[in-house]
């Protein structure tokens, strides 16, 4: 699906990030992400955190225009595109670095059951707005400005994660290695799903910018979301491509 629609509200969660609601609803589920088009700008790939919304926390230029467009302003939307996560059973736990925190508040508010939310952000002045978030929170900051000083990995010293039905990941990808070598080591990979990101041109599986080594798995197509196990001794963590295809060493 392609169209134009009208920013309905903008909402800003903490220091720096937004919330754009827009006027349509789109049929999705959610770990799917959207195509959104800035007019004058480009079209970045944007996780839904509603069926009408984004959340969008300024990188580079187009994040920056998009943070700063105001009520009654117009996008342009492609999708739903991507797989989504696949959810069983009634116990989660939910990691969030930084602003992967954008599609599990869409999973945290369409899901019910037993809910353990681990949250990391460099500062507190980062944290978005959690009022809707039910269950218990462990917030880690790494200038220990609120919540516990350290990061969000630090939470597997405080729970044990084998407790959870399922557990679905979404952040830096430099905080992932840590989370499948945890969980590879209690056995409980086949538990984790994790949305992830790779350079997205078509969003649609076509182009093959947004592969992963070694499956050639397409993250627009196959992912974002990731079951834990394809992520073995994959390139995760390790490189990535840019926008020419051009591979660079992830470095921390
Ligand atoms: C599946 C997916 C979901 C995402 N969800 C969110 C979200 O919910 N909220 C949010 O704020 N950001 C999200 N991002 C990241 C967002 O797409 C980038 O921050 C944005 O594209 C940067 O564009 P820019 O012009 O502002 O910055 P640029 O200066 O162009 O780039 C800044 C950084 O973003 C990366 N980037 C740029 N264009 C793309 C692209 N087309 N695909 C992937 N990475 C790109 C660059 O490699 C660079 O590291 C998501 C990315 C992916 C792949
Ligand atoms: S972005 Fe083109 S194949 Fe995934």
């Amino acid at each position: 699906m392609l169209f134009f629609t009208e920013i309905r509200r903008v909402i800003k969660e903490g220091r720096n990030t937004v919330t754009i609601q827009f006027s349509n609803e789109i049929k999705s589920i959610p770990g799917q992400f959207v195509m959104v088009y800035v007019p004058g700008y480009e079209e970045i790939p944007l996780s839904l955190s509603s069926e009408s919304s984004v959340m969008v926390r300024p990188a580079g230029i187009t994040t920056k225009r998009l943070a700063e467009m105001k009520k009654g302003d117009v996008i342009g939307i492609r999708g739903p595109y991507g797989n989504g996560f696949e959810i069983s059973g009634n116990r989660f736990l939910l990691i969030a670095g930084g602003i992967g925190i954008a599609p599990l508040r869409y999973l945290w508010e369409d899901v019910s059951g037993d809910l353990v939310l681990a949250y990391g952000e460099r500062t507190g002045g980062n944290i978005i707005n959690l009022d809707s978030f039910e269950g218990e929170t462990f917030i880690f900051t790494e200038n220990g400005s609120a919540g516990i000083k350290g990061v969000v990995t630090d939470v597997f010293d405080l729970i044990n994660p084998s407790e959870f039905d399922q557990i679905f990941v979404c952040g830096p990808e430099l905080m992932m290695p840590r989370i499948v070598e945890v969980l590879e080591n209690q056995n409980i990979l086949n538990k984790a799903q994790f949305s992830v990101e790779r350079y997205i041109k078509c969003g649609i599986g076509l182009c093959g910018s947004c592969g992963m080594d070694p499956h050639g798995l397409r993250v627009c197509k196959e992912g974002p979301v990731l079951k834990g196990e394809m992520l073995k001794n994959s390139e995760l963590g390790r490189y990535y491509r840019d926008a020419s295809g051009w591979r660079n060493v992830w470095k921390d």
